[in-house]
């Protein structure tokens, strides 16, 4: 990605700086991914060394790193709002446009992040894009609908493929949901796009991620960058 510095490094440095931002006390929102685990596995430490937090975890899979680190797990029950929420990124495009959802966790985590108050993204800077839509975007559909849905993006020209493991099963979400992945290209209107896809009956969560990054934490050989919405 950059000289010296590799993308695992990137990501990184910026789950370290997100740390700074974390506050004895606070409830978290944990998010899922590589650039998250590393950031879950560096808030362990600070947990092990008296740290006092408690986070929701935007997947099962984070949720089982965070227990394994001891980092106490609360539920909107008990914490309806979260003080702060940190997650990934696959896509950061202008205004903080998101695409979410390479790791399948897109529902949760825009429950949990928009739960938050505030909402920190950590990326490497091979994620920062001119325009959204290389990366393809996520759509989560209750399994009967697939066909249907399957149709109906089709015919926005936006080319859903069902999203499958690497063995060749069919990829089941937390919760129990498919996914269609749109490789549609580039997305002129992100808002009209997402609301076009809301509108499907059957679809559960897209991956545009609109208006609700707070800031990004965005990391190169440069350095960490604090980019604004
Ligand atoms: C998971 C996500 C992740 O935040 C996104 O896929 C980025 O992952 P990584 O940090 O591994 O690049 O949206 O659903």
């Amino acid at each position: 990605m950059t000289q010296g510095l590799t993308q695992d490094g990137a990501k990184r440095m910026a789950a370290r700086h997100a740390l700074e931002f974390v506050e004895d006390g606070m409830s978290l929102g944990l998010g899922t991914g590589t650039t998250s685990a590393i950031f879950i596995q560096e808030l362990g430490e600070r947990v092990k060394g008296g740290l006092k937090v408690r986070g929701i975890a935007t997947s099962a899979a984070s949720q089982k790193l965070a227990e394994s680190l001891s980092i106490p797990i609360t539920n909107f029950e008990e914490t309806p709002e979260l003080d702060l929420a940190i997650d990934g990124a696959d896509e950061v495009g202008p205004g903080l446009a998101l695409i979410k959802g390479g790791g399948g966790a897109l529902l949760r985590e825009k429950i949990v992040e928009s739960a938050a108050r505030k909402f920190i993204v950590i990326a490497d800077s091979s994620k920062l894009v001119q325009k959204l839509g290389k990366f393809p975007l996520p759509v989560e559909v209750i399994q009967m609908a697939k066909p249907t849905v399957e149709r109906r993006l089709a015919a926005l020209g936006l080319n859903p493929k069902l999203r499958h493991h690497a063995d060749g099963s069919k990829y089941i979400t937390d919760e129990n949901n498919f996914i269609l992945d749109c490789f549609c290209g580039e997305i002129d209107d992100p808002a009209k796009t997402a609301a076009d896809i809301r509108a499907i009956v059957g679809v559960v969560e897209h991956g545009l991620f609109l208006n609700m990054a707070s800031f990004a934490l965005i990391a190169s050989d440069q350095g960490v960058a604090k980019v604004a919405r």
